[in-house]
């Protein structure tokens, strides 16, 4: 399936998961561990935590802290190497597991192990199936009592994600854009909360999808250090290019930095656009700015002649890892 199809497709995902049955898994507490595109649906599901917090980690084992509750695995594949190496050590502290895969180890351990799994629709990038990973570990931690029922965020979001799609206001939004970043690299700003996720899923599909370097960073923290990086420069000669990305629901100090700090870095450094959160739920408005970033990151691999779907450095990687 083309990129293009793949992120076409985020509507249905978001719908899909609004209609899978919550498993069933009682705990007092959960962390959700995954990598890339599976640990970015990690911090979807991260960012509805209301009545307590529910964490990412990304990388090997657990934290020490993680002592009871529930650990959900989420990895597309089901077979990375570091989602497996966290699920060995919840087994090793009896801790419950719970895994959102589309096949692999995980899948495997599940079923040996009786765990509660969310079976995603296998062929896609992992980061192309953000939609069924986000949506199967919200479900997850619904289930375990840990967040409020999602469904309606999830529907509010594939409602607005595609109207912007079919639409055609991503995609005008990214043509925009990929015009002013003319070659340079793009920074992401985020303010915290939903927009700061949203500006790192900005970051890793214009690395996976164009190939291209980009960074991201997130208000209020920025204004009290990188903001000094664009400050010595009296032109515009860097290689570089802000994209500012804002929601109506970040707080109101927060917006009011963004403003004072496009307004102090605009001398410096190319603004290449700011592009603003639509609906009323979290979830629709975070997937109102993925979604430019998803058409964006597309729009930049067509624009180069690269083929987005294909990630031969991380398989290669991978791949090396498991030889040594
Ligand atoms: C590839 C991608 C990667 C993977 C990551 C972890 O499209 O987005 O960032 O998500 O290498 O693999 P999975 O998701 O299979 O656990």
């Amino acid at each position: 399936m083309t990129m293009r199809d793949q992120i076409l497709g985020l509507p249905g995902q978001l719908r899909w998961a609004a209609g899978q049955a919550q498993p069933s898994v009682s705990a007092p507490a959960a962390l959700l561990t995954g990598m890339g595109g599976s640990a970015m649906a990690c911090d979807v599901a991260s960012l509805t935590a209301v009545h307590y917090p529910v964490p990412v980690h990304r990388g090997y084992g657990l934290p020490p802290w993680a002592k009871d509750g529930l650990v959900v695995a989420v990895s597309y594949s089901g077979n990375t190497e570091e989602t497996l190496s966290s699920v060995e050590a919840a087994m090793v502290r009896g801790l419950t597991v719970a895994v959102v895969a589309s096949g692999g180890r995980l899948v495997d351990l599940a079923a040996d192990n009786g765990w509660p799994h969310v079976a995603v629709p296998a062929g896609l990038q992992p980061r192309a199936a953000l939609g069924y990973l986000a949506g199967g570990a919200l479900r997850v931690i619904e289930g375990a009592g840990l967040i409020p029922s999602q469904v309606e965020e999830l529907e509010e979001a594939a409602t607005v994600v595609e109207s912007l799609l079919t639409g055609g206001e991503a995609w005008k939004q990214a043509e925009t854009i990929a015009d002013r970043l003319d070659g340079k690299v793009a920074v992401i700003y985020g303010g915290s909360g939903p927009s700061a996720v949203a500006a790192r899923r900005w970051k890793t599909q214009i690395n996976e999808n164009a190939k291209r370097p980009a960074f991201w960073s997130e208000l209020p923290e920025l204004d009290h250090n990188e903001i000094m990086g664009w400050s010595q420069s009296g032109e515009k000669v860097r290689p570089y290019a802000v994209v500012l990305l804002r929601d109506p629901a970040d707080h109101p100090r927060v917006r009011l930095r963004m403003e004072l700090t496009r307004e102090l870095i605009a001398p410096r450094i190319t603004v290449a656009g700011e592009v603003r959160a639509f609906g009323n739920g979290l979830l629709a408005r975070l997937f109102s700015l993925i979604v430019v970033g998803d058409a964006l990151s597309l729009t930049l691999a067509e624009r180069a002649g690269i083929d987005p779907v294909p990630v031969a450095t991380i398989e290669e990687l991978k791949l090396r890892l498991q030889e040594a």
